[in-house]
């Protein structure tokens, strides 16, 4: 295995996210490069790989993972396959990049980090918020001392639903918008702070608008208290017209910010017959609408990935890891038990048998 030069990279999974990856590497080229991608719906795979001049492609990823040169493999499969997908690539002695939400249960998320300890190899998980600019630029004043003493803290993440089918089955996605967006507020409030400890959640939600496809809950509302005082306010939703929203609000007793990942990095832009491409999950390019530029730079997945690479040659140290991933899942346990009984669940919390999160919020009708 190469110890030096550019990372060797293999991505699983050839949809939205595996091409948000490809295209991360293309744009922060210096340290790492792909060279291989591997997906059952070969025909994506082979466009992928044509679009960003990858070499080798497989239908089977534990083909790709007898390719002695990968050294660090990226998952952008579905939610239900992150475990076994990691312990595979752990087991065949290659870093892994794991996309959010880590898993689908704690005790998944234990042998995640449990094998890839065991085979020397990084668990890195990848939460991209801990690298888009504008909230790193945000985290650098709160730890200045900006805003005083920061009581709370509010990430909202909000479109009218996934473009997947397999998000709306929560057999394959362990749960609805919380699971899905949820585990980025939970985990963006948690680094903003300087990963204190969560005390508890408390946690409202419902399925407004989608129910006819899912029984996941499609908005919710969640509360955060932290070992430190501060608190966080995350919402999400999946009912939301108009496009994607991003946003977060920093309050402390010396002053406060907001950034609004969208609207403030756009051209706002009126067009009687529409254009090319607005932003992500845009219903419409005609009337007014707010394009972006630099997309992926601007939510940092380029830096993300970079960072990754830079990791597996000890250049850095992890800025997110399996144990990030776990204690966002923890609270997205407490938070479905919550929205469950109503009431405010302490951490810690691990419930025994759990089959997926959402199951704590609905159970399956039996
Ligand atoms: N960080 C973010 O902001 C962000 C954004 C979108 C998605 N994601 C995460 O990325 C993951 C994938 O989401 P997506 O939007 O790309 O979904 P998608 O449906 O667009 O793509 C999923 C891909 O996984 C592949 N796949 C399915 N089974 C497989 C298998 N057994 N082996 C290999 N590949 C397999 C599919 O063929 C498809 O190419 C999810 O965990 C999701 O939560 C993260």
């Amino acid at each position: 295995m190469a110890a030096a030069g550019r990372v060797k990279v293999g991505i699983i999974g050839s949809g939205f996210e595996a091409d948000i990856h490809a295209e991360s590497f293309r744009i922060m080229p210096e340290a790492a490069e792909v060279v291989a991608i591997a997906s059952p719906t070969q025909g994506h795979a082979a466009a992928l790989a044509t679009k960003y001049g990858i070499p080798r492609v497989f239908s089977d990823y534990r083909e790709m993972l007898r390719e002695k040169d990968i050294e660090m493999v990226t998952i952008t499969a579905p939610n239900y396959l992150h475990a076994q997908m990691t312990v595979d690539i752990a087991n065949a002695g290659k870093h892994v990049v794991c996309e959010k939400p880590l898993c689908m249960t704690l005790d998944e998320a234990d042998l995640m980090i449990g094998t890839c300890k065991q085979r020397g190899v990084l668990l890195m998980y990848a939460e991209e918020l801990y690298f888009t600019p504008k909230y790193v630029k945000a985290k650098e004043m709160a730890d200045q001392g900006a805003f005083g003493k920061v009581y709370l803290v509010k990430q909202s993440e909000k479109h009218f639903g996934p473009h997947a089918e397999w998000f709306w089955d929560v057999e394959r996605s362990g749960g609805g918008v919380f699971m899905d967006m949820g585990c980025h507020g939970v985990a963006f409030c948690h680094w903003f702070l300087g990963r204190p400890a969560i005390k508890s959640v408390y946690c409202q939600m419902d399925t407004h608008v989608h129910g006819d496809k899912t029984r996941g809950e499609d908005d919710v509302i969640c509360v955060i208290e932290f070992a430190n005082g501060a608190r966080g306010l995350v919402e999400n939703s999946w009912a939301r017209r108009g496009g994607m929203q991003d946003r977060i609000e920093i309050h402390g007793d010396k002053g406060l910010s907001y950034a609004d990942l969208h609207m403030g990095n756009a051209l706002p832009t009126y067009s009687e017959d529409g254009y090319g491409y607005a932003v992500e999950k845009a219903p419409t390019t005609k009337g007014w609408t707010w394009p972006v530029f630099e997309e992926l730079w601007n939510y940092g997945f380029p830096q993300e990935m970079r960072h990754f690479a830079r990791c597996v040659r000890g250049a850095e140290q992890p800025q997110a890891t399996g144990e990030d991933g776990r204690i966002v899942l923890e609270a997205l346990y407490a938070g479905y038990q919550s929205a469950g009984t109503g009431a405010r669940v302490s951490l810690p919390f691990r419930p025994e048998g759990v089959r997926i999160p959402i199951d704590l919020w609905k159970p399956r009708e039996q």
